[in-house]
């Protein structure tokens, strides 16, 4: 799978996204071989800057972030298609000139009028930058070549919103040229979540409201806002991440087989079972959300949220969020979906934990079965990519006593090659035009339709309760699970 001669224009060039994760791919794919020699880069952003301060640029940035060993060969092949433009995104001038460059890079670089556009800038800059695409006519595929846009979360606030968003997009770009990033599905371990289920006869007829007591989703990060106040602030963790990371690996591990995994039998597979989460009939004791305070970080003093630079000291936005879902159909009546995030908590740490009923009669005296968990099987998405079975086995010794054990499966000693970055997975795939790895517009307005109703009751609710720093999150999100006799798992 090696992409075709193409341009890959990217707007909010100077942005963290584009430094820390876009650019490295970019070379990462370059130094596996999977670019064609005339694959061409633009950068569009209000700088004053030549196309060899660009480079220098994407040079610091891919040596400070590419996962790949960096080599100067590599590096002068790729840096040969890179070009600037500069200009204000309401500017015409500014696209005439972006226009012109990219008939240039067809002249000289044999990119054949294929341009892929990313929107790496914020969703209120949408709008201008579609309505050049337009304009120039540059969204306008001529004959043999296409033309796409890759557009960056957040898809709307709400679903209002979304709609609107997406009506845009497509006045100028039909649906299948339209590649949303959520990237998670970009990640090896969330697609193995598909190859776990359904390429092996061991777990799935266990896999169902019959074996399964509860399923538990957690994201946690360690880090605060840092320096994305400006993003952060009024959307919180729910629509950051609960909205689409968190759903979309929900829909992963409840969905059906799809058949095959091309783009329309995964979307119809994962469309029918977000269709079919049910809200918990009392949001005041389903949901959680919490704010950090003042607390400790590594061994190190941190601020609350309330204090971090960019936030006004009155904000209710929660940095934390936990929702007790359920799925109303055959397979999964009555197993609750615990999903939980959040920032600044004890540890950076993002998993998926099948939690198994206990055995219907237990033959060991009671003492031991004190000390016996309920089995688990637990999808390590990161940052120690692995899968652990935890079950109860016996303690070796004259009595029978039982205890829980693990067996675990990590990447990094099955597989000698480490595994692509996301961004560089899913960036190969919009240039080679894959799409199974993009949310459908549809399953992003089945994921408002879920997170609508709670925002709209944590609106009415006030601050959000405080945690501090390093902790694991609200009180509130632990009462949640106790009351239906559960707890969160210690991680
Ligand atoms: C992004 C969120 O989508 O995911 C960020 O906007 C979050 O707030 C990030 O920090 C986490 O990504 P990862 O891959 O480090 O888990």
């Amino acid at each position: 799978r090696v992409s075709g001669p193409c341009v890959l224009v990217l707007f909010g060039v100077t942005g963290d996204l584009a430094r820390r994760k876009l650019l490295p791919a970019i070379y990462d794919l370059g130094n596996r071989g999977l670019l064609p020699p005339g694959f061409s880069l633009v950068g569009f952003a209000r700088r004053d800057w030549a196309h060899e301060d660009f480079a220098q640029i994407a040079h610091d940035a891919v040596k400070q972030h590419a996962r790949t060993p960096f080599r100067e060969e590599v590096w002068a092949q790729l840096s040969e298609g890179f070009r600037f433009c500069p200009g204000e995104l309401h500017d015409d001038h500014a696209f005439d000139r972006l226009t012109a460059l990219l008939t240039e890079l067809d002249q000289t670089r044999g990119t054949g009028g294929n341009y892929a556009f990313y929107l790496a800038v914020p969703p209120k800059l949408f709008a201008p930058v579609i309505r050049q695409l337009k304009r120039t006519r540059l969204a306008h595929a001529p004959r043999g070549a296409w033309r796409r846009v890759v557009v960056e979360k957040p898809f709307g606030r709400d679903l209002k919103t979304a709609r609107e968003l997406n009506a845009l997009i497509n006045t100028v770009f039909p649906e299948e040229c339209v590649f949303r990033i959520d990237h998670y599905l970009g990640k090896e371990t969330v697609q193995n979540i598909l190859a776990l289920r359904f390429a092996n006869t061991l777990y799935e007829p266990i896999w169902n409201r019959g074996y399964v007591d509860h399923v538990q989703i957690t994201m946690a990060e360690d880090i605060g806002v840092g320096g994305r106040a400006g993003y952060y602030d009024g959307i919180g963790a729910a629509r950051d991440v609960l909205q689409n990371h968190l759903l979309q690996l929900l829909a992963l591990v409840a969905m059906e087989d799809p058949g095959n995994f091309d783009a329309d039998s995964l979307r119809r597979e994962k469309e029918k079972v977000l269709s079919a989460v049910q809200l918990p009939a009392d949001l005041a004791t389903g949901t959680a959300r919490g704010q950090y305070t003042r607390g400790w970080q590594g061994g190190e003093p941190v601020v609350g949220y309330l204090e971090e630079d960019g936030i006004p000291p009155d904000s209710t936005t929660e940095t934390y969020a936990a929702v007790r879902l359920e799925i109303a159909n055959r397979r999964w009546a009555g197993v609750p979906f615990y999903l939980r995030t959040g920032k600044r908590l004890t540890r950076r740490m993002t998993e998926v934990a099948i939690v198994f009923q206990r055995a219907p009669h237990l033959p060991f005296s009671k003492t031991d079965t004190e000390i016996l968990g309920q089995n688990a099987l637990v999808i390590r998405v990161q940052p120690d990519e692995g899968i652990t079975v935890r079950f109860g086995s016996k303690v070796p010794g004259t009595a029978m006593e039982v205890r829980d054990v693990s067996m675990d499966f990590a990447y990094g000693e099955s597989f000698l090659e480490s595994s692509p970055e996301a961004y560089e997975r899913l960036l190969l795939d919009v240039l080679i035009g894959d799409p199974p790895l993009f949310p459908h517009q549809r399953e992003v307005e089945l994921s408002w339709m879920i997170l609508d109703p709670i925002e709209e009751y944590w609106a009415t609710c006030g601050r959000p309760e405080g945690y501090p720093a390093g902790t694991w999150g609200p009180p509130s999100a632990d009462a949640m699970l106790a009351r239906d006799g559960r707890a969160w798992r210690r991680l």
